[in-house]
């Protein structure tokens, strides 16, 4: 490592009175209570209960059964010393068909929710969508159908008007990329389904409910100060080096068009990137892109949401030798790159986490300083950032996680190197408050803060949790 190669461990660092130090969860992921209070079925619900999509057999079924624990979590997470908590409405808790008149115990839930922490004096952060559709909008298609955008913005009429005064910031969605290529392209998260175009359309369809349904908000909640956002899991792309540099270039660029500015274009710009239709072209026309779509998804936000937690590294498959698919999110039935399988994703240098992912905090300076450079009137907050590692064992009363605290102190450091090089960074959210169901790893991969015992459910801070308690305490990063 040169003189010029930070190693991201320092320690001491300032941040500035008022940037949001916070923590992240999802409803089906920690919730439970999968049939309590008019819920109905999420797409989440079929996929766990169908053999072989989840590690294991999980569910969500109880998970950290949350719905049942809450005035305890929120307790906690005042003793933590929270000032924002970044967390997720179900939407089969609010319409359990996803579609018709709002179930006011589901809205009981989260009102009790966000009462609870603006007493505690915490931020409340509300996601509108981390990937719980209705089973009943699957059964139409889910996000192939363009109705299901129409629904979403229903939905979000019902959730402005229930909790529309109390909520600091709203986000449309988290990591539409998730829901459309690994939910209807690679098919490894629910729905299933493996087919390029499906992806495609739901990536429009995501969009595209992603301005409707910010206009809904914004017609309904009256608190002026209310922040609009929505998250992306941009991803960090970087070529590899051992290819030729018209390869990297190439590769970069499908995989940034598909990724990226397949979302960042519409909703920031205001149009599909021109390269990206093309490169799909084979796949899908886009005919489900309809006159004045661009224009509703085009929508203004206050701040946009940054999930960061490792890098890609491209190249052009050569033709000949094994084909490398190494982007770090499983095995699969169907490609998550639709008209790019021509794409070769290398193996990346290490440490990893438990989940494969390569530690980059060097890739989150340079990601928010890209979309600093790309949009630079916009705010960002980092959404969620951490990481699972194995080992993470109650003993005595203690869990010591070192590796996470390290991996916490890299990011933290990074993302303070950025806002010295003058990104407009207002907070960050570690994911996750506690360990919880990891999708199709279910509960093997353990990204919490905060340990959970499966079977008591019993809940112990780590030693990654007391350490966080402590920056947010001292607004500086501890020793
Ligand atoms: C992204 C997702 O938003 C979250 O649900 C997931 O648990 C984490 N990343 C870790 O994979």
């Amino acid at each position: 490592m040169t003189d010029s190669t930070p190693d991201y461990r320092d320690s001491g660092l300032e941040f500035p009175a008022g940037f949001l130090f916070g923590s992240a969860t999802a409803s089906y992921q920690i919730e439970g209570a999968v049939t309590e209070d008019g819920r109905g079925p999420s797409i989440w619900d079929t996929f766990s209960h169908t053999p072989g999509r989840v590690l294991h057999g999980h569910t969500g079924d109880v998970a950290d059964d949350h719905y049942h624990r809450l005035d305890a979590d929120l307790d906690l997470m005042q003793r933590m010393g929270l000032e924002a908590y970044r967390f997720s409405i179900a939407w089969p808790r609010i319409q359990a068909e996803g579609t018709g008149r709002p179930n006011e115990k589901g809205l009981a839930f989260y009102g009790r929710l966000v009462d609870g922490l603006l007493a505690r004096g915490i931020t409340p952060i509300a996601t509108m969508y981390h990937w719980d559709l209705p089973q009943a909008l699957e059964d139409e298609g889910g996000w192939r159908n363009r109705d299901t955008a129409f629904r979403f913005a229903d939905y979000a009429h019902h959730l402005g008007e229930a909790l529309g005064d109390r909520i600091h910031t709203w986000t449309t969605l988290n990591e539409p990329w998730c829901s459309a290529y690994l939910g209807y392209g690679s098919g490894v998260h629910a729905p299933g389904v493996a087919n390029g175009a499906a992806a495609l359309t739901a990536v429009h369809h995501l969009n595209l409910a992603h301005g409707l349904g910010l206009q809904a908000l914004r017609s309904t909640v009256t608190r002026p100060e209310t922040q609009y956002s929505a998250t992306l899991n941009l991803h960090m792309i970087r070529g590899d080096e051992r290819a030729e540099q018209a390869s990297q270039e190439e590769a970069i660029r499908r995989i940034d068009a598909l990724a990226n500015r397949a979302f960042t274009g519409p909703m920031l710009r205001g149009a599909y990137p021109a390269d990206l239709l093309q490169d799909t072209a084979s796949v899908t026309d886009w005919s489900f892109v309809r006159d004045g779509d661009l224009e509703q998804i085009h929508q203004p936000i206050d701040v946009l949401g940054v999930n960061y937690y490792s890098t890609v590294t491209v190249r052009m498959w050569d033709g000949h030798s094994p084909r490398s698919t190494a982007d770090g999110h499983g095995d699969s039935a169907g490609s998550p790159w639709p008209g790019s399988d021509d794409v070769e994703f290398v193996e990346q240098p290490g440490p990893y986490t438990d989940m494969g992912w390569n530690i980059a905090p060097d890739g989150l300076e340079q990601l928010l300083m890209d979309l600093h450079e790309q949009f630079p009137e916009l705010p960002l907050m980092i959404t969620e950032n951490g990481a699972a590692f194995p080992g993470d064992e109650v003993v005595d009363g203690r869990v010591d996680d070192p590796l996470r605290i390290d991996y916490l102190r890299r990011h933290f450091t990074a993302a303070h190197r950025a806002m010295q090089r003058g990104v407009d960074l207002r907070g960050y959210q570690v994911w996750s408050l506690m360990d919880n169901f990891e999708w199709a790893y279910g509960y093997t991969k353990r990204f919490g803060i905060v340990h959970v015992d499966y079977e008591s459910l019993e809940r112990t801070v780590k030693q990654s949790g007391h350490w966080y308690s402590e920056l947010i305490r001292t607004r500086r990063i501890p020793e």
